[in-house]
């Protein structure tokens, strides 16, 4: 994206300190949701980044909770097609699969539903923060795991310094935003 754009979508992003633990540097998206003219701003950056790309069509985007539904859904609508919720454990009331990761402050289990895609279906995995890459990773496999094929992983932000596109090697990874 362009450095006056790039430039506009930092400038809705706060950084915190030690939060949710000391040493962690949090990326606060909640500027920009807030700033209509930013959070329309970053959905179409999102969606224009993967026509861009691969230009591969895709059926569905998936979006982990809870940051990932908020753009995943607004870049589903933004490019005509459903969205697919992988949530954390317990939450899903259907038969589900699911996948426990890392994160960078602890573990935690995802879930999706066991017929949430088509078997084939083309994916495009979302969410608001790469940092790790454990939650992309989870997810990413527990959308394979139910036959789905991840065209594409997306996200807003790209925390470089934590080297989590090493955990998604071999994946087309987008980001917006990279620091
Ligand atoms: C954040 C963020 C990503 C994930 C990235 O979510 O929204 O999903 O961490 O970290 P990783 O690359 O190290 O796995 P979090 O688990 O804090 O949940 P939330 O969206 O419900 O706040």
């Amino acid at each position: 994206i362009d450095s006056v754009l790039s430039e506009r979508l930092a400038a809705g992003l706060r950084d915190i300190p030690d939060y949710p633990s000391p040493g962690i540097l949090f990326k606060d998206i909640t500027p920009l949701l807030a700033d209509p003219e930013l959070f329309a701003a970053s959905v179409d950056a999102l969606a224009a980044a993967h026509r861009a790309g691969t230009g591969a069509e895709v059926d569905v985007v998936a979006g982990v909770e809870a940051r990932g539904f908020i753009f995943g859904a607004a870049v589903a609508l933004s490019l005509g097609v459903g969205f697919v919720p992988i949530r954390k454990k317990g939450k899903l009331p259907h038969t589900t699969v699911s996948a426990e990761y890392t994160l960078e402050y602890g573990t935690a289990i995802i879930e999706v539903h066991e017929d949430a895609v088509h078997p084939g279906q083309r994916v495009l995995l979302l969410d608001d923060v790469l940092a790790t890459g454990g939650t992309a990773e989870a997810a990413a496999g527990l959308l394979e795991g139910i036959g789905a094929h991840v065209v594409s992983v997306s996200f807003l932000v790209e925390l470089a310094f934590l080297n989590g596109r090493e955990r998604l090697s071999g994946r087309d990874v987008k980001a917006v935003l990279s620091y």
